[in-house]
């Protein structure tokens, strides 16, 4: 067979999907400032789009449902996996990354990490760099704990900061509401809040419960099982949530948990239209104003298109 001579892409994009801990099991605070974890994720149809195309200087361009709310600077962590990218292998084009958004920022939904995962993926199909997902894994890690997990998808158990992962066995699909409050929380101000609500904590281990469930496709026992060490920080900084979480589960949720370090607020149903039901009894209860329907699991971040010059 002859070769094909391969144009590279002019622009790549990449489909990204949201995650929910279903456990969050936070150990002491380490010398480094980070926390043990054991944690159970979970990636749901809510997705972010990120595209990469080659162009004359740095910039990102935000659009979609959260737009006003990304980061347009440095600070920005899709920018700064494309640039650690680029200086690792030593490339010298800028690009433009645009982040059409649909994930819900600063809400526990590792929207940003999201992005950073997605870009990598991007990026190495842009550049030709034939990275495999071990190498994409261990780059995502140094942008932030939870951004390998968006490359995996599915269901996964983190340990270390949350960014050693390993695949979960787990059954059947579930369907969430998610509450999206209108300001977010900051992760360390959470972990802070955390450390001093607490004295001490054992070293972190998944409930036995959740897994159970999770092999047994048992939506009632997984809702159950969730859990979120977090929690009574999220609910010290916002009080309001714990009324939000109980509604919940008395308009018939099957579970709540606080999304990671919150403020999102995850309900676990067993049926689109059970889910459905619960949106709208929780949308006419006043306590919350933005609501979205998910589920999960989901693939992990993919390429959605990668168009070709003719
Ligand atoms: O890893 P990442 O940059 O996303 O973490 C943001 C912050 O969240 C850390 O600076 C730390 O305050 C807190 N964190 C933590 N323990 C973890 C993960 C995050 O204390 N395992």
């Amino acid at each position: 067979m002859g070769t094909m001579a391969v144009t590279p892409p002019e622009a790549v994009t990449v489909r990204v999907p949201a995650k929910v801990n279903l456990d969050l099991r936070v150990g002491p605070r380490r010398p480094d400032g980070y926390h043990d974890l054991a944690t159970v994720l979970q990636a749901v149809s809510l997705y972010d789009e990120v595209s990469v195309a080659r162009w004359d200087d740095w910039q990102v361009v935000p659009s979609g449902s959260y737009a006003a709310l990304i980061p347009t600077d440095d600070s920005n962590l899709a920018l700064r996996a494309a640039r650690l990218l680029a200086d690792r292998f030593q490339i010298t084009e800028a690009l433009s990354v645009r982040i059409d958004k649909d994930i819900p920022v600063a809400g526990g939904m590792a929207g940003g990490s999201a992005d950073a995962a997605a870009t990598l993926l991007a990026c190495d199909q842009l550049w030709g760099l034939g990275l495999e997902r071990e190498d994409l894994l261990l780059l995502a890690a140094e942008l932030g704990s939870d951004a390998p997990f968006p490359l995996l998808g599915g269901t996964a158990i983190g340990t270390g900061r949350g960014e050693q992962l390993a695949p979960a066995l787990a059954r059947g699909r579930v369907h969430w509401v998610f509450a999206i409050s209108d300001t977010g929380l900051s992760t360390p101000s959470v972990y802070a809040e955390c450390d001093r609500l607490r004295d001490d904590a054992p070293a972190p281990q998944v409930g036995a419960q959740l897994m159970t469930a999770l092999r047994a496709g048992d939506p009632k026992a997984l809702g159950a099982a969730l859990h979120n060490d977090l929690e009574p920080a999220v609910f010290s900084l916002r009080p309001g949530l714990r009324e939000l979480r109980d509604a919940g589960v008395e308009f018939g949720a099957l579970g709540a948990v606080v999304s990671g370090s919150g403020p999102t607020v995850a309900f676990v149903t067993d049926s689109r239209e059970a889910a459905l039901d619960l949106s709208v009894s929780l949308a006419a209860s006043d306590l919350s104003r933005d609501l979205r329907r998910a589920k999960g699991p989901v693939h992990g971040a993919q390429v959605v298109a990668v168009p070709r010059p003719d």
